[in-house]
């Protein structure tokens, strides 16, 4: 009877499938309500005396080895056909990611940087707070100059040395102290200023300075750097210079882009002319290549600036200067396929 016992426990022992049905059958050959182990219970009480326990303790190592084969075969056959089928189909699509958009500032932005890299600008970055020298003296606007009141300025309250900048222009002379040329460098950022916000504008703002500082360059150099541009940016070469004042450029301009007349947005775009401006030019004044270390008698350049949020709601017929800084992400979505 013992020997019997036995015998089952080396079979279930070197019990091994790799087929659940199979696992199965040798659960119910077993455990089930006629199966073997049942008879072996039922066999207890035909055993000898001195046998029982002998019996006993193998009959119950015999029943707890069993349920563990079964147990650990059926999990183990499981998980493999769950593995099976997720590796089965190698060429199924991925589960879908979703990927944010990026933000039509950061679109236009980096457009710009693009065209003008490709002309061998480098790219510079200045800080949001400055100080007087770079935001205003050093570009030609000393104290008390009435052209400082061109730009309301967010003053630090406790010292009226720093500010919040107003334009880029501040990165030209960090630049220029900090380089010699030939300098070819365009500066994005942020700058800040003390107006009604309203559709049209905002108290902070996005602007893109360009600085171009070497021996012989011209006013035409310019021209020609500006078409450039603006042709790559908008599909549109034809431009016009505007005589214009700024306290850092002698000559100064302002550059409008002709639009065209074929829409009634044109229209509305450009009051009715074709033409829209979109930035502020010039020769650097040799006053302000002085201030930064550059002799102006061996050196002259050209310098621009231009706001990047006007131009993304041209690009992208947004109608509200708010909504880039809203965080509407109804908004902010709609830019998911864009560069
Ligand atoms: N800083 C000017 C502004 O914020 C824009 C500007 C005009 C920048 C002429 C320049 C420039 O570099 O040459 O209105």
């Amino acid at each position: 009877m013992i020997d019997d016992l036995k015998k089952h426990l080396a079979e279930v022992e070197n019990f091994s499938t790799d087929n659940l049905d199979t696992v199965e059958s040798f659960r119910i050959k077993y455990l089930g309500k006629k199966g073997l182990l049942n008879q072996f219970f039922a066999e207890f009480k035909n055993v000898s005396a001195e046998d029982k326990k002998e019996y006993g303790q193998t009959i119950n190592e015999l029943k707890d080895k069993t349920t563990k084969k079964v147990n650990d075969l059926k999990n183990q056959l499981n998980n493999k056909k769950v593995l099976n089928k997720k590796f089965q189909d190698l060429t199924r699509p991925s589960e879908p990611i979703e990927i944010g958009a990026r933000h039509p500032i950061s679109i236009v932005k980096n457009q710009i940087i693009d065209i003008f890299s490709r002309i061998g600008f480098n790219v510079s970055e200045g800080p949001e707070i400055e100080d007087d020298w770079h935001n205003f003296t050093a570009l030609n606007l000393p104290e008390h100059h009435p052209a400082r009141d061109m730009q309301d300025t967010f003053f630090i309250q406790t010292n009226p040395d720093i500010l919040l900048r107003t334009h880029t222009s501040s990165v030209q002379v960090r630049y220029m102290e900090n380089n010699k040329p030939p300098i070819r460098t365009i500066s994005p950022g942020r700058v800040y200023r003390n107006e009604a916000i309203s559709a049209r504008s905002h108290c902070f703002f996005h602007q893109i300075e360009g600085l171009y500082i070497d021996k012989n360059v011209s006013f035409a150099d310019l021209k020609q750097t500006l078409q450039f541009f603006t042709n790559e940016l908008f599909g549109k070469s034809k431009i016009r210079l505007r005589p214009s004042y700024f306290p850092f450029t002698e000559p100064s301009a302002e550059v409008d882009v002709y639009w065209g007349l074929e829409s009634e947005t044109d229209y509305k775009m450009t009051k009715g002319t074709g033409w829209l401006e979109i930035m502020g030019c010039g020769m650097v004044d040799p006053n302000v290549l002085e201030n930064c270390g550059i002799d102006s008698k061996i050196y002259s350049g050209f310098a621009f600036g231009m706001g990047i949020d006007r131009i993304a709601l041209l690009l992208h017929q947004i109608s509200d200067i708010r909504l880039l800084s809203e965080n509407d992400i109804r908004f902010l979505e709609q830019f998911k396929s864009a560069l």
